[in-house]
């Protein structure tokens, strides 16, 4: 099956450092550009130019250094602002001004004090003006996912009769569900005259943790373009999380659609920004937790031992994880024991190995988790001799 691409716009370094605490200096965001580079994401968000001289100075020299991805920066639908991102991502190779607006009836109506007409006026104001900069202007009609569907397409068409190339459609409160996200990628799809000029961007936040499943519905349904995380970090419950959507389009050929990147890389890469963050990754993360390949109940650890693929569904080596982990706890069987002492070089017999479990078992019933410095400790004491 051919398959298509969906574009990974990946916003660690803007969304994912709007984390309270999580602030990353110039340095660190160069060196993570420079990571997500070669990663293979398409497009990078650098930071928000205008907010501070630190994160202007952090776009420009991001600009300056990533070579193949696209650098993009975020504006509000203000000149200045426009004006200073353009300024940033003078050095880029591939430039893009990320401008939008409020388009809910809750922000027109309460954060500006506007109508449906002015936002479209200011709108497209902000992208002819992104326009005088760069060929590559991306439209955000923030909580998108609360704007009434019929306005929205109008939204999008005016948008792309000023000139934008990317219309992002953001559930900026991760309030839809992932039926009602995909139905607006739909209907956004049918209902914009010229929609096959531009390319519909999902931006999920996980409120009600459905950022993931609402993604997938997004280009299930049309979007060719998903903004994410690494970690899934972000305001609140985060966004989108880069690897679980990479992942899925990988473990689910039938979606017929594909990324770039090389998820070999998604184990380090989750390391790297948890270092640079420190922020740590929810052990249970998908993908990239300390136990998305651990097991450790003795009917799990006897089926991975016999077949990785019983309770696996992604091959560790494909995200960079060395190897699935038997972790030994008094949940274990005879199974995970042996092997696990074979792994430090003990073989037992079948009548060694019940000795040793009886051990075992009193032992793993003290301390939380058997390591290997314990296990020969543990046959002695079952009084085998080594
Ligand atoms: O969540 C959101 O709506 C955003 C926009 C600024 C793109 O982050
Ligand atoms: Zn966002």
């Amino acid at each position: 099956m051919n398959k298509e691409y969906v574009q990974i716009f990946d916003t660690t370094l803007r969304d994912g450092e709007q984390v309270p605490g999580c602030k990353l200096n110039k340095e660190q965001k160069i060196i993570l550009a420079k990571r997500l580079d070669v990663l293979g994401v398409d497009i990078i968000e650098a930071g928000f130019p205008i907010s501070s001289p630190g994160d202007f100075d952090a776009v420009y020299q991001v600009a300056k250094t990533v070579k193949n991805a696209v650098v993009c920066g975020l504006t509000r639908a203000v000149q200045k602002d426009i004006e200073v991102a353009a300024e940033a991502l003078k050095p880029a190779n591939r430039p893009r001004i990320h401008t939008g607006i409020g388009t809910s009836d809750s922000h027109i109506h309460h954060k500006f004090r506007s109508t449906r007409e002015k936002i479209i006026e200011r709108g497209v104001a902000a992208v002819k003006h992104a326009k005088k900069f760069v060929e590559d202007v991306e439209f955000y009609a923030e909580d998108a996912g609360r704007t009434d569907n019929a306005f929205l397409a109008q939204v999008c068409e005016a948008m792309i009769q000023a000139g934008a190339t990317v219309l992002n459609i953001p559930d900026t409160t991760g309030y839809c569900l992932p039926e009602e996200y995909g139905a607006k990628m739909k209907y956004l799809m049918e209902h914009v005259p010229s929609i096959h000029k531009a390319i519909l961007s999902c931006h999920c936040h996980n409120d009600l943790g459905l950022a993931t499943a609402n993604s997938i519905s997004g280009i299930v349904n049309g979007a060719r373009q998903i903004e994410c995380t690494i970690n899934g970090i972000g305001e609140r419950a985060g966004n989108t999380s880069l690897e679980e959507v990479v992942m899925i389009m990988r473990q689910h050929p039938n979606l017929g659609l594909d990324t770039h990147v090389q998820s070999k890389m998604l184990s380090e890469t989750s390391q790297m920004v948890s270092d640079a963050m420190g922020m740590i990754v929810q052990p249970n993360k998908a993908i990239v937790g300390a136990n998305a390949f651990a097991h450790s109940s003795g009917i799990h650890q006897d089926g991975v031992i016999k077949n990785r693929e019983t309770y696996e569904i992604i091959n560790p080596h494909d995200v960079g994880v060395d190897t699935s982990s038997i972790v030994l706890t008094a949940r274990s069987g005879r199974a995970a024991l042996a092997y696990r002492a074979k792994n430090i070089g003990i073989e037992l017999t079948k009548i060694e190995l019940d000795m040793a479990y009886a051990s075992f078992l009193t032992f793993a019933d003290k301390k939380k988790e058997i390591t290997d410095n314990d296990i020969p400790e543990i046959i002695k004491t079952a009084g085998i001799g080594l």
